[in-house]
């Protein structure tokens, strides 16, 4: 169809009507073939091991395995559990750091928390030690992405109680998603429970004047947001609308200034899995976000959105079988944006 086409002299545009053109083009087969092959290759993979720290995501059945990829056209690839929903987990910090930018601008987030990599694991305190060393010089080396920057990002968004802060929080995770999320209460409980190493991690960061305002409220909202329940549909929803700079391409909604979503990219690709973060871009060139219960969105910017859910983690606590998946996904249909000059 495509090679006949090659030939009539329509204007592009025309041209993508007839072929249902995506910026993913005539890749649209290959997608299919790339989330199937991956799906079929690390099925029976069993490496890494449910996060227990958590004691609710140890329950979680380790063999849920779902990947599903949206381009920016909307149009959507899927292999394996589409609808069981796990803890959004770390992955909700992306779209509360992004909250905080749409409402106070690209620097806010740059000037109270920053925008480097710590290096270090997703809950260190010692790299909350080592920034407070440069807190003052007007440049904080801590990112949005992990416990300490995320609880204070949290603490950012603006609103007149705690009802009001949540509204803005799962607004627009649920504007992102393209539905209405809700908390996984069980799961809500039980890190309400065994959150005291984030409560030290809150204190800590209003200590060190991070936090201006409540941070027990900071922390307890953290540690809702985390708690919402999303599968993997949702999930490669929220990456693709960022895939589509702030536009959902299911629903069709701008949920987002386009002018705030590179920065969101920036600090997704530099700290989005943590310690692993390096290799991860070095392999994939993508900006991702990794989640302790199994999720793990990326993004190919212009082209898709893609997100696996699949519990077992690494050591550095970041899905097993997703970063395989993610990593083929994306080299079998030229995603990563740093090789684009080659593609
Ligand atoms: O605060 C925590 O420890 C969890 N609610 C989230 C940590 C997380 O997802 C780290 N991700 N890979």
């Amino acid at each position: 169809m495509t090679r006949v086409l090659r030939h009539v002299s329509l204007p592009v545009a025309a041209l993508c009507v007839v072929v249902a053109c995506s910026p993913l083009g005539a890749q649209n087969d290959a997608a299919q073939a790339a989330v199937n092959a991956a799906f079929n290759k690390y099925k029976t993979l069993k490496e890494g091991k449910n996060a227990d720290y958590i004691p609710a995501l140890a329950k979680v059945d380790p063999n849920l395995f779902g990947i599903v990829l949206v381009t920016t056209a909307g149009k959507v690839y899927t292999a394996g559990d589409l609808t069981t929903e796990v803890s959004i987990q770390s992955i909700s910090k992306v779209f509360t750091m992004a909250q905080v930018i749409q409402e106070q601008g690209v620097e806010s987030i740059e000037k109270r928390i920053g925008v480097d990599a710590t290096g270090a694991r997703f809950n260190s305190i010692i790299a909350i030690e080592a920034v407070r060393n440069v807190v003052g010089s007007g440049a904080p080396e801590m990112n949005a992405l992990v416990n300490p920057g995320a609880i204070s990002a949290t603490s950012m968004v603006t609103g007149a109680n705690a009802d009001a802060v949540w509204g803005k929080i799962i607004g627009i995770h649920n504007d992102f998603a393209g539905r209405p999320l809700k908390v996984l209460q069980d799961v809500y409980k039980s890190e309400s429970d065994s959150n005291q190493r984030n409560q030290a991690i809150g204190a800590l960061m209003f200590a060190y004047g991070y936090i201006k305002t409540n941070w027990q409220q900071a922390v307890d909202l953290y540690t809702r947001q985390c708690s919402i329940g999303v599968n993997a549909k949702d999930l490669a929803t929220m990456a693709a609308t960022l895939a589509a700079m702030g536009r959902n391409p299911v629903t069709g909604k701008q949920v987002m200034d386009a002018a705030k979503i590179p920065p969101v990219l920036a600090v997704m690709a530099t700290a989005g899995l943590y310690d692993d973060s390096g290799k991860w871009l070095y392999h994939t060139g993508l900006p991702a976000k990794s989640g302790v219960g199994g999720g793990i969105i990326a993004v190919s910017p212009g082209k898709f959105g893609i997100a696996v859910v699949s519990p077992p983690l690494d050591d550095a606590g970041n899905s097993v079988r997703a970063q395989k998946a993610i990593a083929d996904i994306s080299n079998a249909l030229k995603g990563n944006p740093l090789a684009s000059a080659t593609q």
